[in-house]
C-alpha cells in the first residue's frame, strides 16, 4: 500500500521487439489497475544486460518500450512509467537482498536453467541473481500485485519468499506481493512450434508476431501457423496449434472458447487463421499508429522518463532507507 492505495508493479525488458505474448500476457492488462491502484511500470534495462546487448540497440529499445507503454494507453499522469537504471535504489536493494537469498533457491529457477543452456558461453553472475534484482524492483514499492505472464510466476514467488524472510528477521518492512496471471493470455505459444512459449528472442521470425508488425506481415504469419492434420476448430488436448490460435483470438475478442467453436463450426483452418490474423492486426493498428507518432517525439519520451524516475525514486528511497536502518547501516 502507498497513500492508502494498493500498488500494482510490473516490468518489461527492452531486450528485443515486443511480441503479442508480451502484449496479451502483460502489457494489455497493465491499464486495468490504473484507476484503483498506484501503478508503477518499469522498462527494466538492468535486467536486459544479463544477456549481451548491442549498446545502441538497447538504448533504442528502451525508448521504444516506453513508447509502447504509452501507446497501449498508459497515461503518465496516472501511472509512474520509468526506466530501471534511472533509479539507483534498485541495484542497491538488490545487493542487500542477495544476502537474504539462498544459492539453492536461485539454482531452482527454471528461467536461469533455460537461459544458461541457451547462452552457455555467458553464464554470468547477473543471470544467476536476476530474480533478486526483480525482487528488489517489486519490494521497493510496497507492491501488492504483479501482473505478469506465467513464466514470471516463479520469480514473483521468490520475491514473496524473500519478503517474508526479511520481515521475519527484522519486523514488517516489505508488503508481500501476489502475482496476477491473466486467465487466457498467460502463455502465448510460438506459431511455428506451439509447444514452446512465444519469445522475443526466437530466431525464427515466423514463430513470433510482434506488436509492431504491419497488417500484411501479421496475416502472413498467422496463415503459416503450424496446426494439425485434423479439420475441426475445437479446443482439445493434442491440438496445440489450434488451442494457441483460439487463445489469441479469445484474448483479442473477449469471446469464450465455446463461442469461437460455434462461430467456426464447419469452417476450415484457412478461414480461421485468416480471421485470427485480421483481428490481431486490427486490434494492434491503433497501438502501432500511436507508437510511430510518439517515437518521433524523443523530448517528450525523455520528459516522461525524467518525471517517472523522480517519482519512483521518491518511493523507492523511502523503502531503501528503512531497509538500511534495519540491517544496521549508518544513515547520515
Ligand atoms: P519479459 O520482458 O520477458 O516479459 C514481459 C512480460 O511479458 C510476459 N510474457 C508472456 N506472456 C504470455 N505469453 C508469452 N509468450 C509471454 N512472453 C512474455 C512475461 O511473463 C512478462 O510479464 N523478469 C521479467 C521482467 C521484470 C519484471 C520485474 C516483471 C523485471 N522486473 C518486476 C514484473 C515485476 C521479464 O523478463 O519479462
Amino acid at each position: 500500500m502507498l497513500n492508502d492505495k494498493k500498488v500494482s508493479y510490473s516490468g518489461i525488458q527492452p531486450s528485443g521487439n515486443l511480441t503479442i505474448g508480451n502484449y496479451l500476457g502483460a502489457l494489455k492488462n497493465f491499464s486495468e489497475y490504473s484507476e484503483k491502484y498506484k501503478t508503477f511500470y518499469c522498462v527494466v534495462d538492468e535486467h536486459a544486460i544479463t544477456v549481451r546487448q548491442v549498446p545502441a540497440e538497447l538504448r533504442k529499445r528502451t525508448y521504444e518500450t516506453l513508447a509502447l507503454y504509452l501507446a497501449c494507453g498508459l497515461d503518465p499522469e496516472q501511472n509512474c512509467l520509468y526506466v530501471q537504471s534511472h533509479v539507483p535504489a534498485h541495484a542497491e536493494l538488490a545487493w542487500i537482498l542477495n544476502c537474504y537469498t539462498m544459492f539453492g533457491e536461485l539454482s531452482r529457477m527454471t528461467q536461469f536453467k533455460d537461459k544458461s543452456a541457451k547462452h552457455a558461453n555467458n553464464v554470468n553472475a547477473g543471470l544467476f541473481t536476476y530474480p533478486v534484482l526483480m525482487a528488489a524492483d517489486i519490494l521497493l514499492y510496497q507492491t501488492d500485485v504483479v501482473p505478469v505472464g506465467i513464466d514470471q510466476k516463479q520469480h514473483v514467488e521468490l520475491a514473496r519468499d524473500i519478503a517474508v524472510r526479511f520481515n521475519g528477521v527484522y519486523s514488517d518492512t516489505f508488503t508481500v506481493p501476489e502475482p496476477i496471471i491473466s486467465k487466457t493470455g498467460k502463455k502465448i505459444m510460438s506459431l511455428a512450434e506451439p509447444t514452446k512459449k512465444m519469445s522475443k528472442s526466437d530466431e525464427n521470425a515466423n514463430a513470433v508476431v510482434y506488436i509492431l508488425d504491419d497488417k500484411d506481415t501479421v496475416i502472413r504469419k498467422f496463415k503459416r501457423a503450424v496446426t494439425d492434420s485434423d479439420t475441426e476448430i475445437k479446443y482439445a488436448e493434442g491440438k496445440d496449434g489450434i488451442n494457441n490460435l483460439m487463445t489469441i483470438y479469445s484474448c483479442f475478442t473477449g469471446k469464450e472458447f465455446d463461442e469461437i467453436e460455434r462461430e467456426f463450426a464447419g469452417k476450415g483452418y484457412g478461414e480461421f487463421k485468416l480471421a485470427v490474423g485480421e483481428t490481431c492486426a486490427d486490434c494492434l493498428a491503433p497501438v502501432r499508429e500511436e507508437f510511430n507518432r510518439l517515437l518521433k517525439d524523443k523530448a517528450y519520451l525523455e520528459t516522461v522518463m525524467k518525471n517517472g524516475a523522480a517519482e519512483a525514486a521518491y518511493y523507492a528511497n523511502k523503502t531503501l532507507s528503512k531497509v538500511r536502518r534495519k540491517v544496521g547501516f549508518v544513515n547520515l
